[in-house]
């Protein structure tokens, strides 16, 4: 159905045309020009009045309105479109943008879900459906989950906007397909993540297994205290890494370089402080007996790691520690299948993706941590090894530029703040700025999908997982109405409490 014609002057990679009614800002249209069918995205879409347009008064308005009313030529609908490619083309996947501008006087047609399903929903095992259109909602909108293992993905968006629902629904369909997934939950979102393979754990680090400066870290010994630092790298010797009661070993050898060393006494009695409360405050995550934290992971399984109650620096060291252990293990996977491997019985046959939630905190910028060391590395060699990185978090703007660029793919849902949107525009270079200026106008769930795992950039509104109850926002006011309740209880039980005593008194 035609539904408006090119007018004005024309480009390659842009029209204006006259539309018979107002079209929608994001709304895809076929343009049928000379040389072949191109697809448009409405960018721009205006309406004005001839009779309403230079009204002085009020009622001067309202007899303009009547006239405008009766004249069906009184309004004008006036839209920009974006030309996306040849229909065909992007059919296949390819985008071809025309040599020759559409001449004015070609029409422009309602897209058909035929046209559309084709681009945004081919089939095939490695595409999943994340939802729909945002303005063409009766066309899905699918992924290619290939292309997030193997060139990486970020989930870019405000607090609360819908990346932790994105992360489930993927979580989903990876479990379904029988994948790897390792997520760090940093914030306790996923415990009640309702996929049949999850495999649910609080993170550990084994203090047997790190270097001294990373064990120093992990107990929170200061950076700069280099005496308690040098107390520690010389009492962690093999035979305390080997030892059957790991802390009681480290703190005997401690202990005898204070007592042997002159000018230590003070700064190994701190050390032995330092390690006698990270031994209690952080026995659950620390600890020597729990053989390799990476042993925990699954194969076949979403494994959802909880690192909520971990320090920063601690969750540092062992982020860090996992995500180089099973790049190793890739590679050897890898190596042992082109028989090159020298080890054997190593774990990840099958790539992996891993997930880290708040990617500010672990990949900084213009700061050096661990993880974002691993991190880098995964992002650049990855593709070579299957492992997959995923990157969610709610300020773009503090993440390594560097490890950000490298993401192939990218979600992005609402974000208002100027300096975020500059850091992803300059990450991803195929978000055009009339994407980039939907950004503050989002809803919840409502997301821009770039780069490798779409067709096309398109913008949709993604499923919503329900199960998942946590991550919500919490409703404070029925909480206080709650407890208001039970203090209401409690204050009669105690006064009763206070009678019976006074009774007996
Ligand atoms: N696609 C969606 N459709 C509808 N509601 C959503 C969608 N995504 C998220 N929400 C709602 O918003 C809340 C916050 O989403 P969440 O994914 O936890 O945000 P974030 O991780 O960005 O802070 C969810 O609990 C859910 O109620
Ligand atoms: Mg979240």
């Amino acid at each position: 159905m035609t539904i408006g014609v090119v007018i004005g002057e024309s480009k390659p990679t842009e029209v204006t045309a006259q539309s018979s009614r107002p079209l929608s800002v994001g709304e895809y249209v076929i343009i049928d020009s000379q040389d072949g069918r191109l697809l448009g995205l409405v960018e721009r879409s205006a309406v004005s009045s001839e009779a309403l347009a230079n009204v002085r008064n009020f009622d001067e308005a309202v007899e303009s309105k009547e006239v405008a009313e009766i004249n069906s030529r009184d309004k004008n609908y006036k839209v920009k479109i974006g030309i996306l490619g040849f229909l065909d083309k992007l059919k296949k996947g390819h985008v071809t943008i025309p040599a020759v501008p559409p001449l004015p006087g070609t029409s422009i047609l309602e897209a058909t879900q035929e046209d559309l399903g084709m681009i945004f929903a081919p089939s095939g095992t490695e595409w999943t459906r994340v939802g729909s259109l945002l303005r063409n909602s009766e066309i899905e909108s699918r992924i290619n989950v290939n292309k997030i293992v193997s060139r990486h993905l970020a989930i870019l968006a405000m607090t609360g906007m819908g990346k932790s629902n994105l992360v489930s629904l993927i979580a989903k369909h990876v479990a379904s397909l029988n994948g790897t997934l390792v997520i760090f939950d940093y914030h306790n979102d996923y415990e009640l993540l309702d996929v049949s393979k999850m495999n649910y754990m609080l993170a550990k680090i084994n203090p047997r297994l790190l270097p001294a400066d990373k064990l120093a870290e992990v107990i929170e010994l200061r950076e700069n205290a280099d005496k308690q630092q040098r107390v520690l790298r010389e009492s962690l010797t093999e035979s305390v890494r080997q030892a059957k009661e790991f802390w009681a070993s480290l703190e005997e050898n401690v202990s005898s370089f204070g007592r042997m060393t002159k000018g230590y006494a003070d700064s190994a009695s701190r050390v032995l402080d330092k390690i006698d409360d990270a031994k209690h405050r952080f026995s659950d995550i620390l600890d020597p007996d729990c053989g390799d934290p990476v042993d925990l992971i699954k194969e076949g399984r979403v494994n959802v790691l909880n690192i909520a109650e971990l320090s920063e620096r601690q969750a540092n060291a062992g982020l860090a520690y996992y995500l180089q252990e099973i790049l190793q293990h890739r590679k050897e996977a890898v190596w042992e299948k082109k028989g090159k491997s020298q080890r054997q019985g190593h774990k990840f046959l099958a790539p992996v993706f891993t997930i880290i939630e708040e990617a500010h905190v672990f990949i900084p910028k213009g700061e050096h941590t661990d993880t974002k060391y691993w991190a880098s590395k995964v992002a650049r060699e990855g593709r070579k090894f299957g492992m997959g990185l995923g990157v969610v978090s709610q300020r773009p703007r503090n993440i390594d530029p560097n490890v950000l660029s490298q993401m192939g793919s990218l979600a992005i849902m609402k974000i208002v703040q100027d300096d975020d949107q500059q850091q992803i525009a300059s990450a991803a270079e195929s978000l055009s700025k009339d994407l980039l200026s939907q950004l503050s106008s989002l809803n919840i769930g409502d997301a821009v999908l770039i780069g490798q795992w779409v067709n096309l950039p398109s913008i949709v509104h993604i499923d919503e997982v329900k199960t998942k109850r946590s991550g919500s926002d919490l409703d404070a006011v029925s909480e206080w109405i709650q407890a208001d309740r039970f203090k209401g209880i409690a204050k009669e039980s105690t006064q009763g409490f206070v009678q019976k005593d006074l009774l007996l008194d």
